[in-house]
C-alpha cells in the first residue's frame, strides 16, 4: 500500500484511488485529478502506453500537458527517462500556483516561488510549468521559439468542468506548437471533443478506456 501525501494543498482533499495510489479532489472544480479506478493505472495507460512514450523515450522528446495538477504524470515520465537516460523537455500548464509550490515541497522538498514560469532542471528531465490560464500562457510560452512538442497530455478537468480547454480553438493551439509526428491522448472520447479536435486538424483514433470508462481518444495530425 502507498502511503498519502505528507501535507495537503489549500482547498484539495486526498482520495485514495482502487489501485492504491492516491489522488486528490479540488474543491473549486468540484472534480477529482485522477480517476477513481487508479490514479497511477490511469497515468501509465494514457500517457506512458497510449501515447508510445515508453517506446519514444529513444529518441529525447518535449512533451506538453494541458493541467499539471498533483505533477503524476510528470513523476511518470521523469521515472522513465531516468531508466532510458535520455533527456526530456515537459512543459506544463497551471492555473492554480499553490499547487505547484505544494508539488516541489512535497516530492523534492524545494521552495518554489510563484512566478510566470517556475522551472527545473533534473538530471534526465527539465520541467517548465507555465502559471496562469493555459489558453493565453502556451501562445505566449511558443511565440518566437524554434521548440515544437512531440507528444501532448491532454489531461485537464472534464470538458463540463473546464470547457476553455477542449474547444477547437484550443486545439488549434495544441496543433501549431507541435510536430507533424506528435501524438496527443486523452482520456475523454466524447463526440463533441473529438468533432473539436477533427475541426481543427487532428486525426481520431478509438482506444480502450481506462477503468470503468469504455473509450479514450489518441489524435494525431498525419
Ligand atoms: C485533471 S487535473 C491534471 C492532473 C495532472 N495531469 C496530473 O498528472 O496530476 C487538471 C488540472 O488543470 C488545471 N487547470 C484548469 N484550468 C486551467 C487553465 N485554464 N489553465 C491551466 N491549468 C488549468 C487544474 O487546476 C488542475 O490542476
Amino acid at each position: 500500500m502507498k502511503t498519502g501525501f505528507i501535507n495537503i494543498p489549500p482547498n484539495y482533499e486526498q482520495v485514495l484511488t482502487e489501485d492504491g495510489s492516491y489522488t486528490l479532489y479540488s474543491k473549486k472544480y468540484d472534480e477529482n485529478c485522477h480517476s477513481t479506478s487508479g490514479a497511477d493505472g490511469e497515468t501509465e495507460k494514457y500517457f506512458l502506453i497510449d501515447s508510445h512514450l515508453n517506446h519514444d523515450l529513444k529518441t529525447s522528446q518535449t512533451i506538453f500537458e494541458t493541467g499539471f495538477g498533483i505533477g503524476k504524470s510528470f513523476l511518470a515520465v521523469k521515472k522513465s527517462c531516468e531508466q532510458s537516460k535520455n533527456k526530456i523537455h515537459f512543459i506544463s500548464t497551471e492555473i492554480d500556483p499553490n499547487l505547484v509550490i505544494w508539488f516541489f515541497k512535497e516530492y523534492f522538498n524545494l521552495q518554489k516561488l510563484s512566478q510566470d514560469i517556475i522551472e527545473h532542471d533534473f538530471e534526465y528531465i527539465k520541467i517548465t510549468i507555465l502559471i496562469g490560464d493555459a489558453t493565453e500562457t502556451t501562445k505566449a510560452y511558443f511565440q518566437d521559439k524554434e521548440l515544437k512538442v512531440d507528444k501532448v497530455f491532454q489531461d485537464a478537468f472534464s470538458p463540463k468542468k473546464n470547457p476553455t480547454l477542449w474547444t477547437k480553438s484550443w486545439f488549434e493551439i495544441l496543433k501549431s506548437i507541435s510536430n507533424e509526428t506528435v501524438t496527443l491522448t486523452t482520456y475523454s472520447a466524447s463526440h463533441s471533443i473529438r468533432k473539436n479536435l477533427e475541426d481543427a486538424g487532428w486525426k481520431i483514433e478509438n482506444l480502450k478506456g481506462f477503468g470503468k470508462k469504455r473509450s479514450a481518444t489518441r489524435a494525431t495530425l498525419i
